[in-house]
């Protein structure tokens, strides 16, 4: 039998995509201020700016949609919704949002106001960028405690999204039980590149969150990704099917909050999810109805809860998860080949380019992976988009510029959506910019916004310090049109 594994799908509709020549990339990047975030999405050819609420919905949740009851409170899409979650993943109290970011804003402030300490803290393998935001608008530090490994990108770690054991009890203490307001799961970990995190690091978080009294909550954007993880790479998983993986991990914590827009397969929606009916939960409902909506339907339409129902079943297809992080690893495969450094494994949602590794002579304040995403997209229409010092940011309390630890650009999958003849379009574009790296400079801040600056910032090329020549055009694009 072959070992070609094709898409689980036939494509029943299309969406032309077109590709703008050199000179018109160049304007667009330009009126951009030279960052991707500014880009009209027209003028992009493949977009792998992020793999959240750009995925295909199915005709089943297209049907869904024609079904959705739109009643303003116990709507029966929200029934359906609400017995998904507790049939896939064991919580019985399920609250809709408007997208991940929903669940955080009304579950943080109430995790805060809980601890008995004066100096409130979160805890988590990897907070996503909004995840920290929320937490600190919620008055409480973000503290990150990660493995070591995930900065190695070279090297092979089956787990690079795992909790640091060595230091989370450590980091605890130092901050005191009394002020940690929970413990963050994010599965898989976006922010090194989709890495997953084990069973058995989840379950011994879960064991010390439990011993110091503090509420285990999974943050579960891509929980079917790394139920994939788990099952192809830790010992005793290989013959368990999705869903029991996905129940078994979930069961190792209290609250969980989704941003269903990535595995949930829907283009906007979320999730915050309890296993107690307890003042918590009651005190999340009321803050849900002030900032979402009504807790039957959270800030969407009715039609909107019926193909999350859908997608959360769809996601977890087996099929789908297999060609889904195939897809994935032939892109990384491909750049690795044509000597593009990578964060290797690959993850579930994303190739992640070592850029600092790439382009050693960008220092990190001069942003290599915002740098290599304006060459890429100069080269080919490719749309990705920096995760490093540039999305960073400053210490609120110095102003100075942090240094993140990685300097990588992500190209992020849409589900359901590219063909890999469009990965294989991506990557010859990149290691075509990769092959001319020594041309390609820094960029520096023409304006720079005081909070979350990465969407908005407007940038140009930085001037070399010792030689102030009149900015060549890296990269002129080959005659591609
Ligand atoms: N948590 C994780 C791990 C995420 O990756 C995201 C979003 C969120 C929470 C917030 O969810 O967007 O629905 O409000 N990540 C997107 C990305 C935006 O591009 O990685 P949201």
């Amino acid at each position: 039998m072959t070992k070609l594994m094709p898409e689980p799908y036939r494509i029943k509709m299309v969406e032309p995509i077109r590709l703008i020549d050199a000179a018109q990339r160049r304007a667009a990047l330009a009126a951009a201020g030279w960052n991707p975030f500014g880009l009209r999405s027209a003028d992009v050819y493949v977009d792998l700016l992020t793999d959240s609420g750009t995925g295909a919905m199915s005709d089943r949740q297209w049907a869904g949609l024609m079904t959705g009851d739109e009643g303003y409170a116990g709507s029966r899409s929200y029934e359906r919704l609400a017995e998904t979650v507790r049939r896939v993943f064991g919580y019985p109290h399920t609250i809709p949002t408007h997208q991940g970011r929903g669940s955080e804003q009304i579950l943080f402030p109430e995790l805060v106001r809980r601890v008995r300490g004066p100096r409130p803290v979160l805890i988590s393998n990897y907070h996503f960028d909004t995840t920290k935001a929320h937490a600190e608008l919620a008055g409480a530090r973000a503290v990150n405690v990660l493995t070591p490994a995930a900065t190695d990108t070279a090297r092979y770690d089956a787990w690079k999204g795992n909790f640091d054991l060595a230091t989370l009890e450590p980091t605890i203490r130092a901050h005191g039980p009394e002020n940690v307001a929970g413990i963050i799961a994010t599965i898989t970990c976006n922010s090194v590149g989709g890495q997953p995190v084990s069973m058995a690091n989840l379950a011994a978080v879960s064991g010390i969150a439990q011993r110091y009294g503090v509420p285990m909550i999974i943050d579960a954007a891509r929980f079917a990704e790394n139920a994939w993880f788990i099952q192809q790479r830790e010992p005793g998983y290989r013959n368990r099917s999705i869903p029991e993986i996905v129940r078994e991990m979930f069961g190792l914590a209290d609250i969980f909050l989704m941003s269903n827009k990535k595995d949930g397969l829907v283009n906007i929606g979320g999730l915050c999810c309890f296993r107690a009916d307890g003042e918590l939960y009651r005190a999340v409902q009321a803050r849900c109805i002030a900032m979402e909506g009504f807790v039957t339907y959270g800030g969407l339409a009715g039609r909107d809860l019926e193909a999350m129902a859908i997608g959360l079943e769809e996601g977890m297809a087996q099929e789908h998860l297999d060609a889904r992080i195939a897809q994935v690893r032939y892109l990384g495969d491909r750049l690795a080949a044509g000597g593009v450094p990578i964060q290797q494994p690959t993850g579930g949602h994303a190739v992640y380019v070592d850029a600092g590794a790439l382009a050693p002579h960008i220092p990190p304040h001069q942003f290599p992976g915002h740098a290599l995403a304006c060459a890429l997209y100069l080269e080919s229409g490719v749309r990705a988009v920096e995760i490093g010092s540039f999305l960073h940011g400053r210490d609120p309390h110095t102003g100075q510029q942090e240094h993140s630890p990685l300097e990588l650009l992500r190209l992020a999958i849409p589900r359901r959506v590219y063909t890999n003849n469009h990965m294989d379009y991506v990557a010859e574009s990149l290691i075509s910019v990769a092959n001319r790296i020594d041309q390609l400079r820094g960029v520096e801040f023409e304006y720079e916004p005081p909070v979350l600056r990465h969407f908005t910032a407007r940038m140009r090329w930085a001037q070399p310090a010792s030689a102030p020549a009149p900015p060549v055009s890296f990269p002129e694009p080959a005659a591609r049109a």
